[in-house]
């Protein structure tokens, strides 16, 4: 049937991975004048005394991290807006963490109108920040300063898992690290990963003396990233004894509020918009429809098919008989009780649609 060698006629199913994005930039405070050990008279505890300029640590009234919770929903704010790019970096054991510092320019985010350049990234482990009081073993802050030195924070928490292809790219000259700078040759901080779009917002603080207040915290609120314990203990090893767990503890909420932004997902697809996602809570699912879900021929009536679709391809009438997978209704029903259900079908409008059309559950067609 040389239909179809010269129709562009396929199934085709997407996996859609999240854009995984990161960048680094220099830690918030290179001074070794403080540590995480509560036994030394320089733990967190004591911070806020060890000299005048680092009172916010102890006095501050909108320090960081804090435990994420209630949260206040909003849309208003759209995706975090980044323009980052490759700059030459370099990884640097600062004493109380590992960074990758930007030497050239290495990009900025936008938020509200003014431009924050990238700095650094660097790690705390565990996480500073919790979710409902949960920790993860790792964090990553991406610092971004201002023209007039206004800062913002990116930070990402990390899962065990699977190694984290970033942290994976520098694991060797994390290893090696001792005092003295690695040049790691260009970076772009986007290749750090940033995971999802859904992100928290809020009011804080450096975690590290001078605990400068005004920083503009943007946390992702998805913990996708995974890491493996190896690289977490890599990034330890590089510290003093008494750095090694650098974070610092949870700081008083006073009345403050957490902004959870998200932007009702859009999925563009050969540059026409999908329509918007019903629920912003239901995790997505992506059926492998092509043989998996229904199986088709084309004309001549096989012995068995469920139902029949017909398509007119220039002025030529087209039988297909579509024969679903056993159970496909009922998976189909029970998947879409607790998640938003994508099929992705690439073929000709007419014939997915139909297809589409019988393949929903209770009929509850959407847009396709
Ligand atoms: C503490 O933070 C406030 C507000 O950000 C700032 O005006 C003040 O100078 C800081 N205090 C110290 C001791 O740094
Ligand atoms: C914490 O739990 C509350 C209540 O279940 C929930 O509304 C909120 O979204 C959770 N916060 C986070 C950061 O998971
Ligand atoms: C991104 O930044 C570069 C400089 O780093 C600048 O030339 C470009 O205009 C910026 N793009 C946007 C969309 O802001
Ligand atoms: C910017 O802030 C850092 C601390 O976050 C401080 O060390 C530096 O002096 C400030 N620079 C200017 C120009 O204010
Ligand atoms: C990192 O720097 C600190 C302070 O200089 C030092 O104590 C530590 O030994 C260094 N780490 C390594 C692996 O050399
Ligand atoms: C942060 O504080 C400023 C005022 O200093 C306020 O306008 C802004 O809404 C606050 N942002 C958040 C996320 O609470
Ligand atoms: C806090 O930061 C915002 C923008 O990040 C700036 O407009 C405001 O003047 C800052 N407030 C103080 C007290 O520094
Ligand atoms: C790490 O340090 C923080 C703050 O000092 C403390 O609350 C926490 O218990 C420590 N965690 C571990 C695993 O030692």
């Amino acid at each position: 049937m040389g239909f179809f060698s010269n129709t562009k006629f396929a199934f085709a199913f997407f996996i859609f991975a999240f854009p995984f994005l990161l960048a680094c930039s220099p830690s918030e405070s290179s001074d070794h004048g403080f540590n995480y050990d509560e036994g030394t008279m320089r733990g967190p505890s004591r911070w806020g005394m060890l000299k005048p300029e680092w009172g916010n640590c102890s006095a501050g009234r909108e320090q960081s991290p804090i435990d994420i919770g209630t949260v206040q929903v909003s849309s208003q704010l759209g995706d975090l807006q980044r323009n980052y790019s490759s700059a030459q970096a370099v990884l640097r054991n600062r004493t109380t963490d590992v960074a990758v510092v930007f030497i050239g320019d290495a990009g900025s985010i936008t938020m509200n109108g003014i431009v924050y350049k990238a700095v650094n990234c660097h790690w705390h482990s565990p996480s500073e920040h919790t979710f409902n009081g949960t920790r993860y073993p790792l964090e990553i802050h991406i610092v971004h300063l201002s023209d007039r030195n206004e800062t913002a924070v990116v930070g990402i928490l990390y899962r065990y898992g699977l190694p984290d292809p970033f942290i994976a790219s520098i694991f060797p000259d994390i290893s090696i690290l001792r005092r003295e700078d690695i040049p790691l040759g260009t970076i772009n901080p986007e290749s750090i990963g940033i995971p999802g779009s859904s992100y928290y917002r809020y009011n804080g603080s450096l975690t590290t003396p001078p605990c400068s207040e005004n920083v503009t915290w943007t946390v992702f609120k998805e913990v996708i990233k995974t890491v493996t314990p190896l690289g977490v203990e890599a990034l330890r090893n590089v510290l003093p004894r008494q750095n090694r767990n650098n974070s610092r503890s949870i700081q008083p909420f006073n009345g403050r509020t957490v902004f959870n932004f998200f932007v009702p997902k859009m999925l563009v697809f050969d540059k026409c918009l999908l329509p918007p996602l019903i629920s912003t809570t239901k995790k997505i699912i992506f059926p492998d429809v092509y043989e998996t879900l229904v199986h088709f021929s084309p004309d001549p009536t096989p012995e068995t098919y469920d139902f029949t679709v017909t398509v007119s391809i220039d002025d030529q009438i087209i039988n297909f008989y579509v024969l679903k997978q056993f159970g496909i209704d009922f998976f189909l029903e029970e998947i879409n009780q607790k998640h938003e259900v994508v099929i992705f079908m690439v073929g000709l409008k007419q014939y997915t649609s139909q297809v589409l059309d019988k393949l929903n559950p209770n009929g509850r067609s959407k847009s396709h």
